[in-house]
């Protein structure tokens, strides 16, 4: 077996402990005589690996008690519908502030059904920062706001909470979530795709501040009702147990490494090597993110002629340092460096992206 170094954005690398572990139970999970995928999600076994997940990630996120642990499908995006739909009730505004790609579908999305108010953009830095809280024009009487603490095309994050007051404040922590320790108290909502720090695609976590159940629209489906699933442990309908298995063993991982504590001294050293390489290589590699505002876990670079791009791609790959393409809509490279990818595969990049620039700079 050679596993190469998995720079993915998703669905992206993950512990290879838990990889061999799901082998070893994937023909007989804990003496069921089959696998965790062919018993019922409401069988008394499943319920009490849900359970434990849930009960791994609260101690993981030191999530207080008056919060609700969702675990649906749909993934991150159907959240930007299920928002506004769960917050808006009796009102018809919610601030939205825009920093890049994913905070754009966020925002055209909520358009469907909320009067969308842009309290700060940074577009005007072709979203290569993050808009300072002093500029954000906030709408006190918004049914919430939302933001997107990590753009995972952009490379841009926030390294800091917004202050919203009274205003629930939801975010989009698809690729932040569990990189570091956050204080969830600060927040009504945060939601994420699992597919990048928390397991295989097909499984959405949301956790959601109790208080803000019950203000469902009645025109929301069924199995989008906040409430409703939280009253029903996300099992309105057939839960992606297999997702929410290995979801389980990611956070039994986590805590194993030490939590997020530990997590978050590992990213943030990963991240500052890479940029320090990118910086230090006299312009052959480029990041063009204002330093205090770079992601821990997606790293975009240039090279100093595009022309490279398609050698460089190849050269990486035969190295083993796969998925190194940069997002369609931006080109260059990205180098997705979540939680399960081992600082090993953060070097031997820097390596070769060392060499690489050596034989052509
Ligand atoms: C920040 C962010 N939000 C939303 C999404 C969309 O997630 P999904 O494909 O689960 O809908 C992504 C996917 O890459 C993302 O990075």
């Amino acid at each position: 077996m050679s596993r190469i170094f998995n720079f993915s954005a998703g669905p992206a690398v993950l512990p290879l402990p838990v990889l061999e572990r799901a082998r070893d139970e994937l023909l007989e999970w804990d003496g069921a005589g089959a696998s965790v995928m062919e018993i019922s999600h409401r069988s008394k076994e499943f319920i009490a690996v849900a359970e434990q997940a849930e009960a791994d990630l609260r101690d993981l996120l030191a999530i207080p008690a008056d919060y609700k642990v969702l675990f649906l499908q749909g993934g991150a995006q159907l959240q930007f519908a299920m928002v506004p739909l769960n917050l808006l009730a009796d009102k018809r505004g919610a601030d939205y502030v825009n920093t890049g790609q994913w905070s754009n579908k966020a925002i055209a999305e909520a358009r469907r059904f909320a009067e969308v108010n842009i309290v700060a953009s940074s577009e005007y830095s072709d979203f290569t920062t993050v808009p300072p809280q002093s500029d954000w024009n906030l709408d006190p009487g918004a049914a919430y706001v939302h933001y997107t603490p990590n753009e995972t095309i952009g490379g841009v994050e926030f390294h800091w909470v917004p202050d919203v007051g009274d205003v629930p404040l939801v975010a989009d922590v698809s690729s932040t979530i569990l990189s570091r320790p956050i204080d969830v108290s600060r927040f009504g909502i945060i939601y994420a795709g699992a597919q990048k720090n928390i397991g295989p695609a097909g499984l959405t976590i949301v956790i959601v501040r109790e208080d803000l159940l019950g203000r469902t629209s009645p025109l929301a489906p069924n199995l989008f009702d906040y409430k409703k699933q939280a009253e029903n442990g996300s099992m309105l309908n057939t839960a992606p147990t297999f997702a929410w298995y290995m979801a389980g063993l990611v956070f039994q991982w986590l805590k194993q490494q030490g939590g997020l504590a530990e997590m978050a001294e590992m990213n943030s050293r990963k991240a500052e090597k890479l940029y320090a390489a990118i910086d230090g290589s006299g312009g052959f590699y480029r990041n063009p993110v204002t330093p205090e505002c770079r992601s821990w876990m997606n790293v975009p670079f240039t090279l100093v002629d595009p022309e490279l791009d398609a050698t460089f791609l190849t050269e990486s790959k035969s190295a083993g340092l796969h998925a190194l393409k940069g997002h369609r809509s931006v080109g260059g490279m990205r180098a997705s460096i979540y939680n399960a990818m081992p600082e090993q595969g953060v070097d031997a990049l820097i390596e070769f992206m060392r060499d690489f620039a050596g034989s052509r700079g």
